[in-house]
């Protein structure tokens, strides 16, 4: 397989990890990290063996060798660096949420289109063998049809007013952040609701602390979903089907259990991981570009806009709840973070 040479976008945490993940996905080649710092920039480089380090996004995508962006900043910026890399014909793998809401991701897909640039939405879990395993155990009608999904992510989260967990203007709140993963579990599975409630408990800031979901088909399916920074909740999927149940253990965005419940028992469907799971989407990446395409056929840039829009309904009907308050939280409230 051919050699693609990858840039990073932003040093924070998840551009560890991403780092980490290319080494185990073929065709990878990191060639590349920028940062608002240099040397931010040359510290990472010196981690990650990675030859071109730049204080500034800007040159990296200016850099003619760079083939593929890794955008790794916090959520408000999404949209912004991705568009300043399709300018210059990168292809864009951009963390989730895509961006912030429906318009920003139709002017990223715009884009992508006008410079016949590849794009991709970052949401991992969709590449994931558990996902993959979980897609065929319902196909297949191994415990019968789907009926309800009950999933959740919640941590306690270290309450800093800056950071971007919280912060508005870095696109923080805990739907965006971590309850995108039971949100995109259930439009995967069942499709766009067509009923959606929602309810938010208010973080000091003005984001969402806590959210509860409640969404509905007309086929009579349902999915109950929660996410909060205030709660260490079980963050497992537990998909309902006529005859059993899937289970997606701990932390179900990224299981390394999976078991199904029928009357004869329950019994554990075995994984087999790679890497530390992030080198799936690269792979995707490479894969899609080396055939000429433009989107991934398993994360479709129409998928990524239609679950950007549920993600907004969800909060913005949260937010008009009558009932929706904040809750007093001080820097001393809760101390873990993920
Ligand atoms: N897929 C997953 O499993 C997963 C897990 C965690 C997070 N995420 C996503 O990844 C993104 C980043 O999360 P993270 O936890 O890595 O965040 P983080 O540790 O805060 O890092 C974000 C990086 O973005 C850059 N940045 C640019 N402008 C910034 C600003 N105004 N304020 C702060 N940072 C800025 C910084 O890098 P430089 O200073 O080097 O420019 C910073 O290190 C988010 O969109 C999040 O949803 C995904």
């Amino acid at each position: 397989m051919r050699q693609y040479k990858w840039g990073i976008i932003g040093t924070g945490s998840i551009s560890h990890l991403f780092a980490q993940g290319l080494k185990d996905a073929s065709g990878a080649n990191l060639y590349c990290i920028a940062s608002r710092s240099k040397q931010k920039a040359d510290a990472f480089a010196r981690n990650y063996n990675i030859p071109v380090a730049y204080g500034s996004y800007e040159e990296l995508a200016d850099d003619p060798h760079v083939e593929i962006v890794y955008i790794g900043t916090p959520n408000s910026l999404h949209c912004d660096n991705s568009l300043l890399c399709l300018q210059k014909k990168k292809a864009v793998l951009c963390e989730k949420p895509f961006a912030m809401n429906t318009d920003q991701v139709e002017k990223m897909i715009h884009y992508a289109q006008k410079n016949n640039c590849f794009l991709m939405e970052a949401l991992w879990s969709r590449f994931l063998p558990s996902i993959q395993k979980v897609q065929w155990l319902i196909d297949n009608k191994v415990v019968g049809d789907p009926i309800c999904i009950k999933a959740d992510f919640g941590f306690l989260a270290d309450y800093k007013e800056e950071s971007r967990l919280f912060n508005p203007l870095l696109g923080g709140g805990s739907l965006l952040d971590i309850g995108i993963y039971p949100v995109f579990l259930s439009f995967l599975l069942f499709g766009y609701p067509d009923e959606i409630s929602s309810h938010a408990v208010m973080a000091p800031t003005g984001v969402d602390l806590s959210t509860g979901v409640f969404l509905s088909w007309k086929s009579g399916q349902f999915a109950q979903l929660a996410s909060s920074f205030d709660v260490d909740l079980d963050t497992e999927a537990v998909i309902y089907c006529t005859k059993g149940k899937i289970t997606l253990h701990r932390r179900f965005h990224m299981p390394t259990r999976l078991s199904i419940s029928t009357a004869d028992g329950c019994k554990e469907i075995p994984l087999d991981w790679k890497g530390n799971g992030y080198n799936y989407e690269a792979e995707e990446v490479m894969r899609c570009i080396s055939e000429g395409r433009l989107e991934s056929q398993l994360l479709p840039l129409s998928f990524s806009l239609q679950l950007m829009k549920l993600l907004q309904t969800i909060l913005e009907l949260a937010k008009k709840v009558p009932s929706a308050k904040e809750k007093s939280l001080s820097s001393e409230h809760i101390h873990q973070t993920v």
